[in-house]
């Protein structure tokens, strides 16, 4: 059997690399793509990455974590009340502006109810975690993560009451360490700056 040049083998290792940057480490969604079960989104500098990960076994959800700390860091989980199958979602931003995580037989485990009416929407990860979802004028959010804190209050966030909607933020620890679903009767406010 003849082995391939070395220049040969480096340039599909090169091509390759590059595909796999273009596909899983973007910021990004736009309509009609998606991210599955073992791709991601990365803030443009490097800071927050949304991806999956399971806690139990078959329990797993999608989540941002901080991308440059190894210590668990999920700073917001998208379905945690309603956890997927391993290996079987995937998060999809839809033309009316809803992103939508769904499992491989269609099955919706969480989507945004998105207020604004925008023209070509894109779902962006910031680089201060914020998970949005706005138009190409990248005015008003349609819908973003800020607004649905889960335990953690990032930097940019604001504490207390949304002003437009009237709604109050809260905080929820999770149920145990793998266990990202709401812990009853316990209200806990827990601030981290980023590091
Ligand atoms: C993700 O997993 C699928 C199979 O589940 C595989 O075909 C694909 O190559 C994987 N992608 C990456 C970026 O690892
Ligand atoms: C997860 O669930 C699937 C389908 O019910 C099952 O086939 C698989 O063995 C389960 N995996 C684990 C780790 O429990
Ligand atoms: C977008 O479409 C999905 C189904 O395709 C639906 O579940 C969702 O509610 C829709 N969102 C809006 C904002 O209309
Ligand atoms: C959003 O904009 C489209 C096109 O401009 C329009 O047809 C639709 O009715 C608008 N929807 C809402 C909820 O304002
Ligand atoms: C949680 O949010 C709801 C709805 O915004 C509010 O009615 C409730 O008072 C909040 N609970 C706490 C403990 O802040």
């Amino acid at each position: 059997m003849r082995t391939l040049p070395a220049d040969v083998l480096c340039v599909a290792a090169f091509l390759s690399a590059i595909a796999l940057v273009s596909a899983a480490e973007g910021d990004s969604l736009s309509v009609g793509q998606s991210i599955k079960h073992n791709e991601s989104l990365v803030s443009g500098q490097g800071s927050f990455r949304l991806r999956f990960f399971t806690g139990r076994p078959n329990h797993t959800y999608l989540g941002i974590w901080y991308n440059r700390i190894l210590s668990r860091k999920v700073v917001w989980v998208a379905n945690r009340l309603r956890p997927l199958l391993e290996s079987t979602g995937s998060l999809l931003l839809r033309q009316n502006r809803s992103l939508i995580l769904a499992d491989v037989a269609g099955t919706v485990y969480w989507l945004t109810d998105p207020e604004a009416n925008l023209s070509n929407p894109v779902a962006r990860l910031l680089e201060d975690g914020n998970l949005v979802v706005s138009g190409d004028d990248r005015g008003d959010y349609a819908w973003q993560s800020f607004t649905q804190p889960i335990d953690t209050l990032l930097p940019s966030m604001n504490i207390g009451l949304n002003r437009r909607t009237g709604e109050n933020y809260n905080l929820t620890s999770w149920k145990a360490n793998d266990d990202p679903s709401p812990r009853d009767f316990s209200w806990v406010l827990v601030v981290r700056g980023v590091p």
